[in-house]
């Protein structure tokens, strides 16, 4: 059992602390934000992330998870600490890595025994040389420590299983000590056989990279073929299971839609191909990806005025999803911004709904009309937009719809919904690739 410090409480420092506790070792997350510490303190979960607030539950009971404002203590008294602390965009592109510089800063401080560093953040290839270095000068080369990549592979909604039954866990370390510390500190998915990449640190902070942008290539690239199934009247549900038959492909992450969104996917693409040219080498694939990806969602708000012969002026507009994708509060690069903002700015009255979502999209338009079901939300449309695949959209009663709305036009972004039903309540409707001649 080891002392751990996980420093950042957001949903990946949280997910990792609460499932490196249940692994057995003593875990205290740790934040400079002393009211998210106070909120943790007294139980209550900031962040919507199924299954974590059990987790955290069953581990604050056992005792071997804690929370904490005291950085500095946090890092004393641990054997290994995990830096998870957020790395957002910057300059054209590039990482702010303030933040995890401000806590290699904090370590070098308060290094009062050998202890492995380990980075979670997803951080820019040669970020780990630059924490060793701070942690060096900031502790005087007094004492030994080694420092470890570790990235994450959590989806936001799935986190905790992500965490708890990876496909696999990357280490990037530079000695076996590191090596087996790590071993230890992953000790039951070592024992339940999880696939676990040793390699260089370097290696592992490209292997964070590579696996997001591949997603957010594999992601537009579907997009593109069912703008193209939308031209010649193909069905891209048949072109995508056919192709995801294929183990070379996979079915995964083979679903068309109105572009990705999330804290990840946008950023991480933007910073592999900054990185890429710091390295004077081009990423073009990936830099195509965030192109098609931006036109996709641009796409999406052209469908909908095309539904209502672009003109929206004064026209009732409900929107089903605000959140960047189901299971998730989030709304970071959510296409529903696109759709909103587009709206609002030509004159419609935006009426919207997201299971968990509403009061994020509120932050960002402090006007908008949010309601607390579908039902209230389409009454009396002129359109109806479906923007995230939440399970209670997908079950919508398309005779009750048509009921309610003023008009019977409806954009399905996500193709949740049965063509053919759409056909027989008479639906003026359209889709992402799957629209019948
Ligand atoms: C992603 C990575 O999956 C995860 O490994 C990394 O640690 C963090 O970033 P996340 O952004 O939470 O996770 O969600 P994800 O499920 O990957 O979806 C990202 C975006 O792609 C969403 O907007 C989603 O709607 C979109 N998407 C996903 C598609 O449009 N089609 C798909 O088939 C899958």
């Amino acid at each position: 059992m080891k002392n751990i410090a996980v420093i950042g409480t957001g949903y990946v420092g949280l997910v990792s602390g609460a499932g490196i506790s249940d692994f057995g070792h003593n875990v205290v997350c740790a934040d400079i934000d002393k009211n998210k510490i106070k909120h943790l303190q007294n139980g209550e979960i900031p962040i919507y992330e199924p299954g974590l607030q059990e987790l955290v539950n069953r581990n604050v009971q056992s005792a071997r998870l804690s929370f904490s404002s005291d950085v500095n203590k946090s890092i004393e008294d641990a054997d290994v600490i995990f830096i998870a602390v957020g790395t957002p965009e910057g300059e054209n592109g590039a990482s702010d890595l303030t933040a995890v510089l401000d806590v290699a800063r904090a370590i070098g401080k308060n290094l009062n025994s050998y202890k492995v560093i380990c980075t979670k953040s997803t951080v820019p290839i040669g970020t780990g040389a630059k924490i060793s270095k701070i942690i060096n000068e900031t502790s005087n080369n007094l004492l030994e420590f080694d420092y470890v990549s570790n990235p994450e592979f959590l989806r936001e909604g799935s986190a905790v299983k992500d965490f708890l039954w990876p496909d696999r866990v990357i280490i990037g370390a530079s000695n076996v000590r590191a090596f087996d510390i790590m071993k230890n500190v992953y000790r039951p998915l070592y024992i339940n056989e999880t696939p676990v990449i040793e390699t260089t640190i370097e290696t592992a902070e490209l292997i964070k990279y590579a696996s997001n942008a591949f997603l957010s290539v594999k992601i537009s690239y579907m997009n593109e073929i069912a703008n193209m199934c939308d031209e010649i009247g193909a069905d891209v549900h048949v072109v995508s299971k056919a192709m995801g038959i294929d183990g070379r492909i996979s079915p995964k992450f083979l679903h068309p839609g109105p572009g990705f969104g999330g804290s990840c996917f946008p950023k991480d693409t933007k910073a592999l191909v900054s990185m890429a040219e710091k390295y004077g080498t081009n990423l073009n694939v990936v830099e195509s990806a965030i192109t098609a990806n931006q036109l996709q969602k641009e796409r999406m708000v052209k469908k909908l005025f095309k539904l209502l012969n672009n003109d929206v002026k004064g026209k009732t507009i409900a929107v089903l999803g605000l959140a960047f994708k189901a299971q998730t509060d989030d709304v970071r690069e959510s296409p529903s911004i696109n759709i909103i903002d587009a709206l609002i700015n030509n004159g419609a009255n935006v009426k919207a709904f997201d299971p968990a979502a509403n009061d994020n999209m509120k932050k960002l338009f402090e006007d908008l009309d949010t309601y607390m079901s579908w039902e209230e939300t389409v009454k009396d449309a002129d359109c109806v937009v479906i923007m995230t695949e939440w399970n209670e959209f997908r079950g919508i009663d398309l005779s009750k719809l048509k009921e309610l709305v003023k008009h019977p036009n409806l954009l399905d972004c996500r193709n949740i919904l049965k063509i053919d039903d759409l056909e027989k309540q008479g639906f003026n409707y359209d889709n992402v690739g799957r629209k019948k001649r």
